[in-house]
Protein backbone atom coordinates (compact mmCIF):
# COMPACT_ATOMS: atom_id res chain seq x y z
CA UNK A 1 0.00 0.00 0.00
CA UNK A 2 1.86 3.23 -1.07
CA UNK A 3 2.16 5.74 2.02
CA UNK A 4 0.11 8.82 2.58
CA UNK A 5 2.59 11.44 0.47
CA UNK A 6 1.28 15.44 1.29
CA UNK A 7 1.77 17.89 -1.39
CA UNK A 8 3.82 20.37 0.69
CA UNK A 9 5.64 23.79 -0.67
CA UNK A 10 8.83 21.55 -0.62
CA UNK A 11 7.26 19.01 -2.93
CA UNK A 12 6.01 21.64 -5.09
CA UNK A 13 9.19 23.43 -5.23
CA UNK A 14 10.97 20.26 -5.82
CA UNK A 15 8.75 18.93 -8.98
CA UNK A 16 8.74 22.64 -10.34
CA UNK A 17 10.65 21.75 -13.62
CA UNK A 18 9.07 18.27 -13.94
CA UNK A 19 5.34 19.68 -14.13
CA UNK A 20 6.43 22.27 -16.54
CA UNK A 21 7.10 19.33 -18.77
CA UNK A 22 3.41 17.86 -18.10
CA UNK A 23 1.22 19.89 -17.69
CA UNK A 24 -0.18 20.10 -20.64
CA UNK A 25 -1.56 16.26 -20.05
CA UNK A 26 -1.86 16.47 -16.02
CA UNK A 27 -4.43 18.14 -14.91
CA UNK A 28 -3.61 20.55 -11.60
CA UNK A 29 -5.71 18.15 -9.52
CA UNK A 30 -3.85 14.47 -10.85
CA UNK A 31 -0.58 16.72 -9.45
CA UNK A 32 -1.36 17.13 -6.29
CA UNK A 33 -1.12 13.78 -5.90
CA UNK A 34 1.57 12.84 -8.42
CA UNK A 35 4.21 15.03 -7.25
CA UNK A 36 4.52 13.34 -3.67
CA UNK A 37 5.31 10.31 -5.08
CA UNK A 38 7.57 11.79 -7.66
CA UNK A 39 9.69 13.30 -5.15
CA UNK A 40 9.24 10.24 -3.17
CA UNK A 41 10.00 8.28 -5.72
CA UNK A 42 13.14 10.15 -6.84
CA UNK A 43 14.44 9.88 -2.86
CA UNK A 44 13.74 6.32 -2.52
CA UNK A 45 15.95 6.12 -5.63
CA UNK A 46 19.52 7.80 -4.22
CA UNK A 47 18.56 5.84 -1.51
CA UNK A 48 18.75 2.68 -3.02
CA UNK A 49 20.87 3.32 -5.56
CA UNK A 50 18.63 2.54 -8.47
CA UNK A 51 17.80 3.85 -11.82
CA UNK A 52 14.21 3.63 -13.46
CA UNK A 53 14.45 2.31 -17.06
CA UNK A 54 11.37 4.06 -18.80
CA UNK A 55 9.98 3.02 -21.95
CA UNK A 56 8.57 5.90 -24.72
CA UNK A 57 5.05 4.24 -23.80
CA UNK A 58 5.21 5.31 -20.04
CA UNK A 59 2.45 7.96 -19.39
CA UNK A 60 4.36 11.63 -19.19
CA UNK A 61 4.33 11.27 -14.84
CA UNK A 62 6.71 8.58 -15.52
CA UNK A 63 8.67 9.29 -18.64
CA UNK A 64 9.21 12.60 -17.51
CA UNK A 65 8.99 12.31 -13.68
CA UNK A 66 11.18 9.54 -12.47
CA UNK A 67 12.61 7.95 -15.56
CA UNK A 68 16.31 7.89 -15.62
CA UNK A 69 16.80 6.38 -18.69
CA UNK A 70 13.78 6.86 -21.17
CA UNK A 71 13.59 5.79 -25.00
CA UNK A 72 12.61 2.57 -26.99
CA UNK A 73 13.88 -0.84 -26.53
CA UNK A 74 17.10 -0.96 -28.02
CA UNK A 75 18.16 2.30 -25.79
CA UNK A 76 16.88 0.65 -22.79
CA UNK A 77 18.89 -2.47 -23.32
CA UNK A 78 22.40 -0.51 -24.03
CA UNK A 79 21.45 1.25 -20.71
CA UNK A 80 20.83 -1.70 -18.93
CA UNK A 81 23.97 -3.16 -19.96
CA UNK A 82 26.01 -0.57 -18.67
CA UNK A 83 24.25 0.70 -15.77
CA UNK A 84 26.48 1.24 -12.33
CA UNK A 85 23.44 1.34 -10.37
CA UNK A 86 22.65 -1.81 -8.23
CA UNK A 87 18.46 -1.62 -8.54
CA UNK A 88 16.89 -1.34 -12.35
CA UNK A 89 12.95 -0.28 -12.01
CA UNK A 90 12.27 -1.21 -15.35
CA UNK A 91 8.86 0.75 -16.29
CA UNK A 92 7.83 -1.35 -19.37
CA UNK A 93 6.53 -4.68 -19.58
CA UNK A 94 8.11 -8.07 -18.51
CA UNK A 95 10.14 -9.12 -21.36
CA UNK A 96 12.45 -5.50 -21.33
CA UNK A 97 12.81 -6.39 -17.28
CA UNK A 98 13.78 -9.58 -17.85
CA UNK A 99 16.50 -8.24 -20.71
CA UNK A 100 17.46 -6.17 -17.84
CA UNK A 101 18.24 -9.11 -15.80
CA UNK A 102 19.84 -11.12 -18.61
CA UNK A 103 22.27 -8.47 -19.28
CA UNK A 104 22.85 -7.24 -15.55
CA UNK A 105 22.68 -10.73 -13.64
CA UNK A 106 24.10 -9.26 -10.62
CA UNK A 107 21.24 -6.56 -10.30
CA UNK A 108 18.41 -6.12 -8.47
CA UNK A 109 15.88 -6.07 -11.92
CA UNK A 110 12.45 -4.95 -10.47
CA UNK A 111 9.28 -5.03 -12.64
CA UNK A 112 6.47 -2.77 -10.60
CA UNK A 113 3.27 -5.18 -12.05
CA UNK A 114 4.21 -9.19 -12.46
CA UNK A 115 1.41 -8.79 -15.34
CA UNK A 116 2.65 -6.12 -17.71
CA UNK A 117 3.28 -9.16 -20.18
CA UNK A 118 3.41 -8.70 -24.01
CA UNK A 119 1.16 -10.20 -26.92
CA UNK A 120 3.99 -10.83 -28.83
CA UNK A 121 6.20 -12.25 -26.12
CA UNK A 122 3.12 -14.29 -24.86
CA UNK A 123 2.64 -15.82 -28.88
CA UNK A 124 5.26 -17.85 -28.88
CA UNK A 125 7.96 -20.55 -26.40
CA UNK A 126 11.73 -21.76 -26.43
CA UNK A 127 9.74 -25.40 -27.47
CA UNK A 128 7.91 -23.95 -30.82
CA UNK A 129 11.88 -22.13 -31.41
CA UNK A 130 13.46 -25.35 -31.12
CA UNK A 131 10.55 -27.01 -33.68
CA UNK A 132 11.05 -24.38 -36.07
CA UNK A 133 14.97 -24.87 -36.32
CA UNK A 134 14.26 -28.73 -36.79
CA UNK A 135 11.89 -27.30 -39.60
CA UNK A 136 15.02 -25.04 -41.05
CA UNK A 137 17.97 -26.39 -40.21
CA UNK A 138 21.21 -23.89 -40.94
CA UNK A 139 19.02 -21.23 -41.53
CA UNK A 140 20.20 -18.29 -38.45
CA UNK A 141 16.94 -17.60 -36.09
CA UNK A 142 16.55 -13.60 -35.46
CA UNK A 143 14.30 -12.91 -32.38
CA UNK A 144 12.36 -9.67 -31.69
CA UNK A 145 13.35 -8.97 -28.10
CA UNK A 146 9.68 -8.82 -27.43
CA UNK A 147 10.36 -12.23 -26.27
CA UNK A 148 10.68 -14.70 -22.85
CA UNK A 149 14.06 -15.49 -21.73
CA UNK A 150 13.62 -19.17 -22.78
CA UNK A 151 12.77 -17.99 -26.61
CA UNK A 152 16.17 -15.79 -26.55
CA UNK A 153 17.95 -18.68 -25.43
CA UNK A 154 16.80 -20.51 -28.50
CA UNK A 155 17.92 -17.50 -30.80
CA UNK A 156 21.16 -16.71 -32.84
CA UNK A 157 20.75 -12.90 -32.23
CA UNK A 158 17.72 -10.79 -31.14
CA UNK A 159 16.66 -7.73 -33.09
CA UNK A 160 14.80 -4.87 -32.19
CA UNK A 161 12.36 -2.23 -34.41
CA UNK A 162 15.31 0.19 -34.64
CA UNK A 163 17.88 -2.63 -35.90
CA UNK A 164 15.66 -5.50 -37.66
CA UNK A 165 16.86 -4.53 -40.83
CA UNK A 166 20.49 -4.10 -39.70
CA UNK A 167 20.71 -7.38 -37.92
CA UNK A 168 18.62 -9.45 -40.50
CA UNK A 169 21.71 -8.65 -43.34
CA UNK A 170 24.29 -8.76 -41.15
CA UNK A 171 23.26 -12.46 -39.97
CA UNK A 172 22.62 -13.44 -43.36
CA UNK A 173 25.91 -12.38 -44.63
CA UNK A 174 27.38 -13.77 -41.47
CA UNK A 175 25.94 -17.22 -41.65
CA UNK A 176 26.21 -17.13 -46.01
CA UNK A 177 22.46 -17.24 -45.90
CA UNK A 178 19.93 -15.71 -48.45
CA UNK A 179 17.04 -16.83 -45.73
CA UNK A 180 16.79 -15.58 -42.40
CA UNK A 181 13.79 -16.71 -39.19
CA UNK A 182 12.79 -13.29 -38.37
CA UNK A 183 9.99 -14.29 -34.86
CA UNK A 184 7.79 -13.72 -33.59
CA UNK A 185 6.17 -10.55 -34.92
CA UNK A 186 4.92 -11.41 -38.88
CA UNK A 187 3.87 -7.72 -39.54
CA UNK A 188 7.50 -6.79 -38.38
CA UNK A 189 9.04 -9.36 -40.35
CA UNK A 190 7.05 -8.53 -43.40
CA UNK A 191 7.98 -4.40 -43.21
CA UNK A 192 11.28 -5.94 -42.94
CA UNK A 193 11.22 -8.17 -45.84
CA UNK A 194 10.35 -4.87 -47.81
CA UNK A 195 13.50 -3.27 -47.13
CA UNK A 196 15.92 -6.54 -47.75
CA UNK A 197 16.72 -8.85 -50.49
CA UNK A 198 17.27 -11.07 -47.59
CA UNK A 199 14.27 -13.66 -47.81
CA UNK A 200 12.19 -13.73 -44.24
CA UNK A 201 10.52 -16.82 -42.64
CA UNK A 202 8.07 -15.19 -39.93
CA UNK A 203 5.84 -16.61 -37.36
CA UNK A 204 1.93 -15.26 -36.88
CA UNK A 205 2.88 -13.55 -33.59
CA UNK A 206 0.94 -10.07 -33.10
CA UNK A 207 1.23 -6.65 -31.28
CA UNK A 208 -2.39 -6.41 -30.42
CA UNK A 209 -1.74 -2.54 -30.12
CA UNK A 210 -0.64 -1.81 -33.59
CA UNK A 211 -2.38 -4.78 -35.33
CA UNK A 212 -5.49 -2.55 -34.92
CA UNK A 213 -4.51 -0.12 -37.39
CA UNK A 214 -5.68 -0.42 -40.87
CA UNK A 215 -5.21 1.82 -44.33
CA UNK A 216 -8.22 3.47 -43.65
CA UNK A 217 -7.27 4.65 -40.86
CA UNK A 218 -4.70 6.40 -42.36
CA UNK A 219 -6.57 7.82 -45.70
CA UNK A 220 -9.02 9.12 -43.05
CA UNK A 221 -6.18 10.67 -41.08
CA UNK A 222 -5.34 12.20 -44.42
CA UNK A 223 -8.81 13.65 -45.13
CA UNK A 224 -9.22 15.18 -41.86
CA UNK A 225 -5.51 16.41 -42.13
CA UNK A 226 -4.16 17.09 -44.94
CA UNK A 227 -1.23 18.83 -43.97
CA UNK A 228 -0.07 16.27 -41.22
CA UNK A 229 3.11 14.26 -41.06
CA UNK A 230 2.08 10.26 -40.48
CA UNK A 231 4.36 8.23 -38.82
CA UNK A 232 3.41 4.84 -37.72
CA UNK A 233 5.93 1.58 -35.83
CA UNK A 234 6.72 -1.08 -37.78
CA UNK A 235 4.85 -3.39 -35.99
CA UNK A 236 1.83 -2.09 -37.95
CA UNK A 237 0.18 -3.81 -40.90
CA UNK A 238 2.34 -3.17 -44.16
CA UNK A 239 -0.48 -1.67 -45.99
CA UNK A 240 -0.45 0.78 -42.97
CA UNK A 241 3.20 1.66 -43.70
CA UNK A 242 3.27 2.14 -46.98
CA UNK A 243 0.13 5.06 -46.57
CA UNK A 244 2.18 6.59 -43.89
CA UNK A 245 5.19 9.05 -44.35
CA UNK A 246 7.64 7.81 -42.27
CA UNK A 247 8.17 4.10 -40.18
CA UNK A 248 10.67 3.90 -37.03
CA UNK A 249 10.88 2.43 -33.61
CA UNK A 250 9.48 4.51 -30.98
CA UNK A 251 12.79 6.40 -30.39
CA UNK A 252 13.05 7.15 -34.45
CA UNK A 253 9.42 8.33 -34.26
CA UNK A 254 11.02 10.97 -31.34
CA UNK A 255 13.56 11.31 -32.97
CA UNK A 256 11.89 12.36 -36.38
CA UNK A 257 9.47 14.84 -34.71
CA UNK A 258 12.14 16.66 -32.45
CA UNK A 259 14.29 17.53 -35.65
CA UNK A 260 11.58 18.31 -37.88
CA UNK A 261 9.50 19.99 -36.16
CA UNK A 262 6.05 18.79 -38.38
CA UNK A 263 3.17 21.70 -37.83
CA UNK A 264 1.02 18.57 -37.39
CA UNK A 265 2.35 14.97 -36.78
CA UNK A 266 0.14 12.01 -35.76
CA UNK A 267 1.93 9.29 -34.27
CA UNK A 268 0.38 5.99 -35.33
CA UNK A 269 1.02 3.56 -32.74
CA UNK A 270 0.62 3.74 -28.16
CA UNK A 271 -1.32 6.42 -26.78
CA UNK A 272 1.32 7.78 -24.21
CA UNK A 273 3.67 8.21 -27.21
CA UNK A 274 2.30 11.47 -28.27
CA UNK A 275 3.01 13.32 -24.77
CA UNK A 276 5.88 12.57 -24.14
CA UNK A 277 7.45 13.66 -27.35
CA UNK A 278 4.74 16.92 -26.92
CA UNK A 279 6.46 17.17 -23.85
CA UNK A 280 9.85 18.30 -25.36
CA UNK A 281 8.80 20.34 -28.63
CA UNK A 282 7.05 23.10 -29.35
CA UNK A 283 4.89 24.30 -32.34
CA UNK A 284 3.95 20.83 -33.24
CA UNK A 285 0.22 19.82 -33.14
CA UNK A 286 0.01 15.85 -32.10
CA UNK A 287 -3.16 14.25 -33.15
CA UNK A 288 -4.84 10.97 -32.87
CA UNK A 289 -6.09 8.46 -33.20
CA UNK A 290 -4.03 6.25 -30.69
CA UNK A 291 -4.55 2.67 -29.10
CA UNK A 292 -3.43 1.66 -25.74
CA UNK A 293 -0.95 -0.83 -24.34
CA UNK A 294 -3.01 -2.54 -21.61
CA UNK A 295 0.13 -4.09 -20.39
CA UNK A 296 2.47 -0.88 -20.32
CA UNK A 297 -0.30 0.75 -18.47
CA UNK A 298 -0.55 -1.43 -15.53
CA UNK A 299 3.02 -0.06 -14.65
CA UNK A 300 2.06 3.52 -12.54
CA UNK A 301 3.69 5.74 -9.96
CA UNK A 302 2.00 4.05 -6.89
CA UNK A 303 3.38 0.63 -8.07
CA UNK A 304 6.89 1.93 -8.94
CA UNK A 305 6.54 3.26 -5.52
CA UNK A 306 5.95 0.26 -3.82
CA UNK A 307 8.81 -1.72 -5.87
CA UNK A 308 11.36 0.44 -4.37
CA UNK A 309 10.03 0.52 -0.79
CA UNK A 310 9.12 -3.34 -0.96
CA UNK A 311 12.10 -4.64 -3.48
CA UNK A 312 9.32 -6.45 -5.51
CA UNK A 313 8.78 -7.44 -7.93
CA UNK A 314 12.06 -9.50 -8.33
CA UNK A 315 13.13 -10.61 -11.98
CA UNK A 316 15.06 -13.83 -11.94
CA UNK A 317 16.53 -15.90 -14.43
CA UNK A 318 17.91 -19.22 -14.33
CA UNK A 319 21.41 -18.76 -15.30
CA UNK A 320 22.07 -21.48 -17.59
CA UNK A 321 19.22 -19.96 -19.69
CA UNK A 322 20.24 -16.75 -18.76
CA UNK A 323 23.94 -17.51 -20.32
CA UNK A 324 22.37 -18.68 -23.86
CA UNK A 325 19.96 -15.43 -23.82
CA UNK A 326 22.77 -13.19 -23.53
CA UNK A 327 24.54 -14.31 -25.95
CA UNK A 328 21.97 -13.64 -28.63
CA UNK A 329 21.04 -10.02 -26.81
CA UNK A 330 24.79 -9.13 -26.69
CA UNK A 331 25.30 -9.90 -30.24
CA UNK A 332 22.78 -7.50 -31.26
CA UNK A 333 24.02 -4.81 -28.55
CA UNK A 334 27.76 -5.08 -30.08
CA UNK A 335 26.43 -4.18 -33.94
CA UNK A 336 26.93 -0.51 -34.44
CA UNK A 337 23.73 2.24 -33.17
CA UNK A 338 20.97 2.21 -36.31
CA UNK A 339 21.90 5.43 -38.20
CA UNK A 340 18.45 7.01 -37.59
CA UNK A 341 18.01 9.79 -39.98
CA UNK A 342 19.00 7.74 -43.08
CA UNK A 343 15.47 6.06 -42.68
CA UNK A 344 13.25 9.07 -43.01
CA UNK A 345 12.53 7.80 -46.65
CA UNK A 346 12.62 3.95 -45.36
CA UNK A 347 8.80 4.12 -46.27
CA UNK A 348 9.29 5.28 -50.23
CA UNK A 349 12.07 2.75 -50.50
CA UNK A 350 10.11 -0.15 -50.03
CA UNK A 351 9.59 -3.15 -52.53
CA UNK A 352 8.05 -6.60 -52.19
CA UNK A 353 8.81 -10.08 -51.42
CA UNK A 354 7.16 -13.11 -50.31
CA UNK A 355 7.31 -13.83 -46.79
CA UNK A 356 7.13 -17.84 -45.76
CA UNK A 357 4.60 -17.77 -42.60
CA UNK A 358 4.75 -20.82 -39.98
P1 LIG B 1 10.31 0.08 -29.61
O1 LIG B 1 10.30 1.04 -28.47
O2 LIG B 1 11.57 -0.73 -29.59
O3 LIG B 1 10.04 0.74 -30.90
O4 LIG B 1 9.14 -1.01 -29.35
C1 LIG B 1 7.84 -0.74 -29.25
C2 LIG B 1 7.13 -1.73 -28.44
O5 LIG B 1 6.08 -2.13 -28.76
C3 LIG B 1 7.73 -2.16 -27.21
O6 LIG B 1 6.90 -2.99 -26.59
FE1 LIG C 1 3.75 -5.81 -26.58
FE2 LIG C 1 2.55 -4.24 -28.35
FE3 LIG C 1 2.32 -3.67 -25.77
FE4 LIG C 1 4.68 -3.35 -27.03
S1 LIG C 1 2.80 -2.23 -27.42
S2 LIG C 1 4.33 -4.31 -25.03
S3 LIG C 1 4.60 -5.02 -28.50
S4 LIG C 1 1.52 -5.52 -26.78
Amino acid sequence: MTANLAFTPDVERLTQPIWEKVKGHVTPMEWRTQAPLIAEINRLKRERNAVILAHNYMTPDIFHGVGDFVGDSLALAREAAQSSAAVIVQAGVHFMAETSKILSPDKTVLIPDLKAGCSLAASITGADVRLIKQRFPGIPVVTYVNTTADVKAETDICCTSANAVQVVESVAKAWGTDRVILIPDEFLARNVACQTKVGIIAWKGRCEVHERFNAQDISDMRLAYPGAEILAHPECPVEVLEACDFAGSTAAMNDYVLSRKPRQVVLITECSMAGNVAADVVGTEFIGPCNLCPHMKRITLENIHDALVYNRHEVTVAPDLAERARLAVQRMIDLPPPAIPARYDLVKARHHVAVELI
